[in-house]
């Protein structure tokens, strides 16, 4: 079975359970309200305040948010930009999406292959946008791929803020530890049932056996050396070192050719003026 199939068969079944609480984890049962509540609470004081500092514009004609959900965040994104396109895996979590968001006509749900972003054409985007996603994803191949993805699709001058898990300490004990990585290692080996089965005999939640919920750790400095290779030039990096690190940045109007000549002030000057959005 291939990692999208993986990856797609785990987000359907977690949304079939329980999509609001495996979106949201940090509760176990949702009020409809709420869930949608804190989505706006989490771009105030998430999304908002970062852009602010960095400089960006809040507001824009077309947006991606990927790794969607069932649209918590979106309607957030939806009521600054002119069309979001939102982006998922799971055929499941983009029906309760639609079923939830009836009003308005400018979000596009639309299911990917949970590897590229094969479906958007370079440079189309002003700003890309991605939480509680990348954190999950079951290999560090995958996130970078996603995130070279991200800079390809961004018009120059256009922002990114994304969200990986960006800590290799232990969240939990070694009893915790021990479980989890004989848990994994079935659902890495495809014995996913297996995997599920002992789980459930070990007291943990059989929805999140596998790597498509304990994804991999990313160290920051490689995200950072990755972002300005692919012309994207990081305006403020947070949470280094812990599972909640964001990146934020935009992606470069130009990329100077490499020169052993110091820029003079007046490039300088110029350069500076290319970095206004
Ligand atoms: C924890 S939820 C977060 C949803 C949303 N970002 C939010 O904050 O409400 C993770 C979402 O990412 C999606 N997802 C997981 N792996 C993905 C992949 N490889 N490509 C696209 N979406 C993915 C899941 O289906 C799920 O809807």
């Amino acid at each position: 079975m291939s990692m999208t199939k993986a990856m797609r068969r785990d987000w359907d079944g977690r949304a079939r359970k329980n999509a609001l609480h495996y979106i949201a984890s940090w509760q176990q049962e949702w009020d409809l309200d709420a869930f949608l509540a804190s989505g706006e609470e989490d771009y105030q004081r998430l999304v908002l305040p970062v852009l602010q500092r960095c400089g960006i514009s809040a507001s824009g004609k077309a947006m991606v948010e990927l790794g969607c959900g069932v649209g918590r965040m979106t309607s957030s994104f939806a009521r600054r930009h002119q069309r979001v396109l939102a982006l998922d895996i799971s055929a499941e979590m983009l029906s309760r999406a639609r079923q939830i968001h009836t009003e308005g006509n400018n979000v596009l749900w639309v299911r990917v292959d949970g590897v590229d972003l094969a479906c958007l054409a370079s440079g189309s985007v002003d700003f890309v946008f991605s939480y509680l996603v990348l954190q999950h994803l079951p290999n560090k191949k995958l996130a970078f791929d996603y995130i070279q993805e991200m800079l390809r699709i961004l018009r120059p001058g256009g922002a990114f803020l994304f969200q990986f898990n960006g800590s290799h300490k232990p969240t939990m004990n070694l009893r915790g530890r021990l479980a989890w990585s004989v848990v994994d290692a079935l659902w890495s080996s495809k014995l996913v049932r297996l995997s599920r089965a002992t789980a459930s005999i070990l007291g943990l939640d059989p929805a999140t056996a596998g790597r498509s919920w304990r994804g991999a750790a990313i160290d920051p400095d490689k995200i950072s050396e990755l972002v300005r290779s692919k012309s994207g030039e990081i305006r403020e990096m947070s949470g280094i070192n812990t599972p909640m690190t964001w990146c934020c940045g935009i992606k470069r109007f130009f990329d100077l050719a490499e020169t052993s000549r110091t820029p003079s002030g007046k490039e300088r000057r110029l350069w500076h003026v290319g970095r206004v959005i």
